[in-house]
């Protein structure tokens, strides 16, 4: 087995990834990172669209895995989009070199800063509202789609349409700022440019267009020339040695998923950055090979976001519905946080299927009042997950206020055509927390019982933060880096 050694090793290439090399490398230092999905810039395959999925559409697969209408057939690839299923909960989660914000869309939200004092009591509010999240607004390119386009524009008749409606039941709307090059949107419009959000292309990655972190964090970061992003090389265990140093097992595939290589990497410092199940995988799976010491915390306090999915249908039939064209990134949310009865926040979001299906589509965010717990099981060396019809039993309440409210004002009905009984309890875009920072992690995200090894990502977050994550994570991976480097983890 090849033996490469290396001061500082970073698991992933999401936000909390990105982040932390972006500033490490600022500081000087070679990272080396380790990401299982593929570089797609470098490899210069193209994304494929939603409704022609091709190469990227899913990962290792031999059909698509997007939650509606998985009709096509594929040959297996190391595509963007994974599909982690249990017996409750489906997970979707990204791969490739920018993790989920290759297949994400784009929606780009501030908690509520009474919110994120309940989640998060022991941290400094004021300066996450003053510094990391107006430093992440720009780091991350977030914009705001022109009010007098959103109203011109055919292919967003579905917000225009969800707007209304969602007035005319009581219901109070925001707009929702995103990582979409707007401006880019504009020029697809008027045919200037490649159409990408105008050409369905969203969750199998974007083409152009999109702010993904391949052309942010890790651009910057590459561009000190102290990073290193190996791509294709899959993490297997990670075990401690007795210097306190790491060696992680790690595969190199080909893109069909085949073993090319067996790597040793040893490293003094690791960073993981796998996502909140790829690092509880990561942990439990090294905790049951190689006794790799886990705190008791590890796998507690882990929530969907209170993820919950719900649809209308035959929304205005007769006035156009919802739009045979829908650009892929939404820009709409209905605010409904601050009713103590039904607190949520819903995004009305896009269903491009290339013909009017006159559905609504909402993806609920609800409070997580009953947390889950994740465990790893030796015997089938998976994660199991303590989560069951109890955990969303609360937001299926709110989901059915929602959709009554909103059909004794407008007509319709719960969407049977997307889900078995229009209601999507299963379907879960945003995994939080099982690392949870302060408890599981110390206040800057180094794992109790050891002194080299951080977690940063979205696994720090106790399993909810009522809107959608990537904001946050970037923001709490911005302030831990910014600490450790202080407190001279990396020297
Ligand atoms: P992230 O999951 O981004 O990255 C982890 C990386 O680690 C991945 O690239 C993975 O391949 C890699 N990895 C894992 N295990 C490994 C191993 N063993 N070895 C090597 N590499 C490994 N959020 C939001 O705020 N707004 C939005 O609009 C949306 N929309 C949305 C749509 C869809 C379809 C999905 C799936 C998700 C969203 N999200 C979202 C959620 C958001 O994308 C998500 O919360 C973040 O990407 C999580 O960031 P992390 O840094 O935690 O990990």
């Amino acid at each position: 087995k090849k033996v490469i050694d290396t001061p500082i090793l970073i698991i992933g290439s999401g936000y909390g990834g990105a982040v932390s090399a972006l500033r490490l490398c600022e500081a000087g230092k070679k990272v080396v990172m380790l990401e299982m999905g593929l570089n797609w810039e470098k490899s210069g395959i193209p994304f494929s669209n939603l409704l022609k999925p091709g190469k990227s559409a899913a990962w290792l697969k031999k059909k698509t895995i997007a939650p509606f209408m998985n009709l096509f057939s594929l040959t297996p690839f190391t595509g963007t989009l994974d599909r982690l299923d249990f017996e409750h909960i489906n997970i979707w989660v990204g791969r490739g070199v920018g993790g989920g914000s290759l297949v994400n869309g784009g929606m780009a939200v501030t908690p509520k800063e009474s919110y994120f004092r309940e989640v998060f009591p022991d941290l400094d509010a004021r300066k996450f509202y003053s510094t990391y999240f107006p430093l992440v607004h720009k780091e991350l390119k977030v914009n705001v789609i022109d009010e007098q386009f959103l109203k011109d524009c055919p292919y967003y008749q579905f917000t225009r349409v969800g707007e209304e409606e969602a007035h005319k039941a009581g219901f109070k709307t925001i707009r929702v700022p995103n990582v979409y090059d707007f401006q880019y949107m504009e020029k697809e419009y008027r045919n200037e440019v490649p159409r990408s959000a105008l050409n369905t292309e969203v969750i199998y990655g974007n083409n152009h267009g999109k702010n993904s972190l391949d052309k942010t964090y890790l651009k910057k970061a590459l561009e000190t020339g102290n990073l290193e992003i190996l791509d294709l090389h899959r993490v297997d265990h990670i075990k401690l040695n007795d210097d306190k140093t790491y060696t992680l097992n790690v595969q190199q595939t080909d893109t069909s998923g085949a073993a090319v290589a067996d790597k040793i990497f040893n490293c003094q410092k690791l960073i993981l950055a796998a996502g909140t199940m790829g690092t509880l995988k990561l942990l439990l799976h090294s905790h049951a090979m190689s006794q790799f010491p886990v705190h008791e915390e590890i796998g507690k306090s882990w929530g969907n976001n209170g993820n919950f999915m719900t649809g209308r249908n035959w929304v205005k039939p007769m006035s156009g519905g919802t739009g045979a064209k829908q650009s892929t990134i939404p820009v709409g949310g209905i605010d409904n946080w601050d009713d103590p009865e039904h607190p949520f926040f819903t995004e009305i979001a896009p269903l491009p299927m290339g013909m009017d299906v006159a559905t609504a589509l909402y993806l609920l965010i609800n409070r997580v009042d009953k947390k889950g717990e994740v465990s790893y099981d030796a015997g089938s060396r998976k994660l199991v997950l303590d989560w069951n019809e109890s955990h969303t039993a609360g937001m299926r309440k709110n989901a059915d206020y929602f959709i009554k409210k909103m059909n004794r004002a407008n007509g319709g009905t719960r969407s049977h055509f997307l889900f078995n009984n229009g209601f999507g309890a299963d379907v879960c875009y945003h995994p939080l927390g099982g690392c949870v920072l302060g408890k599981a992690t110390n206040e800057y995200g180094k794992l109790k019982g050891h002194d080299h090894l951080y977690i940063l990502d979205g696994s720090l977050i106790p399993g909810t933060i009522g809107v959608n994550p990537f904001v946050t994570i970037t923001a709490i991976a911005e302030y831990c880096i910014e600490n450790l480097i202080r407190e001279n983890e990396f020297a």
